[in-house]
């Protein structure tokens, strides 16, 4: 369907026409003065120039033209040279039915799909995720469900941290405890046992205790060093440990990933990328564009507009040794291969900023991507406690992911708990349900780039701009359906009416925003946009509510069409926590 705006602007501008004057002074815009009107046009005031006329009166010629037009309740023009416009209730009415009559409520899907990959979650393998990922994962599987909804082929990719010192670490740490397991028997020649030798409680603990004694022990960092080493070049043992490490490792993960409602395409890892990595560099060298400095390998990636100093990218160390730069590279070439993707999009701290200008640049200079394939940095900004400090346990610690889910799970739990006739286990499965729209909600609403406050008082209100307040927006809908349905009443086959109440076409005006916020939401790759709609449009819904007696309503025609505004309003509503990544239960 066509956007309402378009529409409205397609009016405007056959008037500007009919009138004489150039039909490009018709855009049509959402009013800025809501007391005043629904839309507006300021053509007339940049057309003043070129007719060299008062704006007021160009204003007026559009108006005589646009009066009288159905589409519009009224048309003012208002000095000096505002066209002031609301819609007719008519019209609105029967651009909601369309909606309400197509599946995707008037979206329409993108004309030219694309294959879109996007790079999120980003976990290391051995080490528990911590809040620090929360929000690569929570916006990436946002903007991957958006993309998804806009009608492209959108692939997530975990990326693994599986490559790296962290391996070596492990087996070094492994051997010195448990010296007779057959991995470290390097005449073995058998088959490894499927079982692992480690648990994953076990192996989060390892790694911290190895990296530790790394510290302090410089010659157990020369062994870690050193496993790393022969791992990374075939050292069978180590690398039948390895697949151990990801298997429990990956597992709890997953599972964790399912908690938050995340999931991914693909999991692939660093490791995955190094097989690629001898051909690419050796190409890059073969066309002169890596050489090197210092004993290191390296592409410059400067250009002559830089306003800052952007170092070159630097491909092989001294020792021959790969770098993060060259997985991430590495990785490109993978994906174009396998994949063709005509975008790549990476969700990641937006610490990593100039790091990836440096790939990217890199990339596109080394021609490991099409002129035209996209490459995308989504930065995010840090989470922060109360204290406007990175996000800390009570002891100052590092919170752990599981941990913060648990914490906010037993706060709903207790708060629904306290108020409703539910079961303990409905109870518990709800609180579940809403805390995590609490926890996803808080972050998304927030301009990704920017720093937010994890505020779990805040976020877990039934009020304001948080997710509980979106479900709860849902669960009064659910509730008055449900009572509608028990009245033996139904709506079906029933339309929605033109409006009775400001309220009512307040809500109706949100609601024929839908697909226009969806496409400019993607657009910008801006879950915060669906928030802020999603907001609006629970808040419109409110207020009707509290103006209307729905259920007290004798018409029957009158209230079958409120009954369908209702189901427009919640289909959209779960549609869109959908495309965010949450659901809402049916009472809470
Ligand atoms: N594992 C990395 C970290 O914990 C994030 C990976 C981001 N993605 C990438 N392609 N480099 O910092």
């Amino acid at each position: 369907m066509k956007k309402i705006l378009d529409i409205i602007t397609k009016e405007v501008t056959e008037a500007f026409r009919e009138a004489g004057y150039e039909e490009k002074y018709g855009k049509v815009t959402l009013s800025n003065r809501p007391d005043l009107c629904e839309f507006q046009c300021n053509g007339a005031m940049a057309a003043a120039k070129q007719y060299k006329k008062a704006p007021f009166m160009i204003a007026d010629d559009v108006a005589d033209k646009l009066r009288g037009n159905a589409m519009f309740q009224s048309v003012e023009s208002v000095k000096p040279g505002f066209l002031n416009l609301k819609l007719n209730g008519d019209f609105l009415a029967g651009y909601l039915r369309e909606m309400q009559k197509d599946q995707r409520f008037g979206a329409e899907k993108a004309e030219h799909p694309q294959t879109i990959m996007i790079d999120y979650g980003g976990p290391n393998v051995a080490k528990p995720l911590h809040v620090g990922h929360l929000r690569s994962a929570v916006i990436g599987e946002a903007i991957k469900r958006m993309g998804k909804f806009a009608g492209h082929h959108m692939i997530g990719d975990v990326h693994l941290g599986d490559w790296g010192l962290q391996m070596g670490l492990i087996i070094t740490e492994l051997k010195l405890r448990r010296p007779d397991l057959v991995y470290f028997d390097e005449s073995y020649t058998g088959e490894y046992p499927t079982e692992p030798p480690f648990t994953i409680s076990e192996l989060e603990e390892i790694y911290p205790t190895a990296s530790g004694k790394s510290k302090e022990d410089e010659e157990y960092k020369q062994a870690a060093m050193q496993a790393t080493y022969e791992l990374q070049h075939g050292r069978r043992g180590y690398q039948a440990l390895l697949g151990h490490i990801l298997n429990v490792s990956v597992a709890d993960l997953k599972w964790n990933y399912e908690r938050l409602n995340v999931s991914f395409e693909l999991w692939k890892g660093e490791s995955d990328a190094q097989p690629y990595i001898p051909d690419m560099v050796e190409k890059m060298k073969k066309d002169g564009f890596a050489y090197i400095s210092d004993g290191a390998l390296v592409v410059d990636v400067k250009e002559d507009t830089d306003t800052k100093e952007i170092p070159p990218c630097m491909i092989l160390k001294s020792d021959g040794a790969s770098l993060y730069n060259t997985t991430d590279l590495a990785t490109i070439v993978w994906r174009m291969k396998d994949y063709h993707p005509d975008q790549l999009i990476y969700v990641v701290d937006k610490r990593q900023e100039l790091y990836f200008t440096q790939v990217f640049r890199c990339a596109r200079k080394t021609g490991l991507v099409e002129p035209d394939t996209r490459l995308t940095f989504i930065g995010f900004g840090t989470m922060n406690g109360r204290d406007g400090k990175p996000f800390k346990t009570r002891e100052g610690g590092v919170m752990r992911l599981e941990k913060l889910l648990d914490d906010i799970n037993e706060q709903m739990y207790q708060k629904i708990a306290g108020n409703q006739s539910m079961s303990e286990e409905e109870a518990r499965e709800t609180a579940k349900v809403v805390a995590l729209s609490a926890v996803k909600y808080g972050d998304l609403s927030n301009q990704a780039s920017k720093d937010y406050i994890f505020d779990i008082d805040r976020f877990t209100s039934f009020e304001g701009n948080t997710g509980p307040y979106i479900l709860y927006t849902i669960v009064r809908i659910k509730s008055i359906l449900k009572k509608y349905q028990e009245s033996k009443k139904s709506a079906e086959g029933k339309e929605i009416l033109p409006p009775h109440t400001e309220s009512e076409k307040a809500l109706m005006l949100e609601i024929a925003k839908f697909n226009g916020a969806m496409e400019n939401a993607f657009e910008e790759l801006a879950p915060h946009k669906v928030c802020s709609y999603i907001y609006d449009l629970a808040n419109a819904l409110n207020h009707f509510y509290h103006e209307t007696k729905i259920m007290a309503e004798e018409d029957e025609q009158v209230q079958a069409g409120y009954i369908r505004l209702l189901e427009l309003t919640k289909d959209i509503l779960e549609t869109c926590i959908d495309m965010l990544g949450f659901s809402a239960p049916d009472r809470m």
